[in-house]
């Protein structure tokens, strides 16, 4: 039985795509769908030219998530994947998929997580923190922003001289290499369970 998805974006939509390609033709994952509260997104083209059925709701329905709800249940979504998703997720769309929900954050959480931080603001904290090391945070999605159960993490240098836009690209290639995999992961459990 094929394991639905949900992707959840708000911005470029980088690893969406990344998702999508490394998901199509699969028997196990089917991306059925994304989600997004922000209609000039990038994630939408992106999305677009691979089929994948976008939908944009308003910031009503995110605050109040019947209509989400509703969305995912017709879609059979076995789980959603927050990846650049912005606004915070209500307990309603977690319930709706029993938990299934998880999310990537650029830094090793609980550093540099909580509200406001996000893409560029994460990795400017880092450096600015003088930290030597940064990487990506793989975790369970809770009403707590960024405080989820961790799933898995990877590290990679701060080197000197680094901008945020150096570190962001170092930091990108590890959510590319380890969120597919993270996902495979979580469907194949779900399978056999
Ligand atoms: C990613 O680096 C992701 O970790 C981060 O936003 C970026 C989205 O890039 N998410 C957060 O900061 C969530 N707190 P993308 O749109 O190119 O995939």
């Amino acid at each position: 039985m094929t394991i639905n998805i949900v992707i959840f974006a708000s911005g470029n939509g980088t690893n969406a795509e990344n998702i999508v390609r490394h998901f199509a033709g699969s028997d196990t994952v089917k991306v059925a769908a994304m989600f997004t509260g922000n209609p000039r997104a990038g994630v939408i083209e992106r999305m677009s030219r691979y089929g994948v059925p976008c939908r944009i709701f308003s910031r009503e329905q995110w605050n109040d998530p019947t209509d989400i709800v509703n969305e995912l249940h017709r879609l059979e979504t076995r789980l959603i994947v927050l990846a650049g998703f912005l606004s915070v997720v209500k307990k309603e769309i977690i319930d709706a998929v029993g938990g299934n929900i998880i999310n990537i954050h650029p830094s090793l959480l609980p550093r540099h997580g909580g509200k406001g931080m996000w893409g560029m603001h994460v990795h400017r904290a880092v450096l600015e923190a003088g930290d030597t090391e940064s990487g990506i945070t793989i975790h369970y999605v809770t009403e707590e922003i960024d405080g989820g159960a961790i799933l898995c993490q990877r590290r990679c240098p701060v080197m000197p001289g680094d901008t945020p836009e150096s570190l962001a690209q170092r930091v990108h290639q590890l959510e590319y290499d380890a969120l597919p995999g993270v996902i495979a992961t979580l469907a194949d459990t779900m399978q056999a369970s």
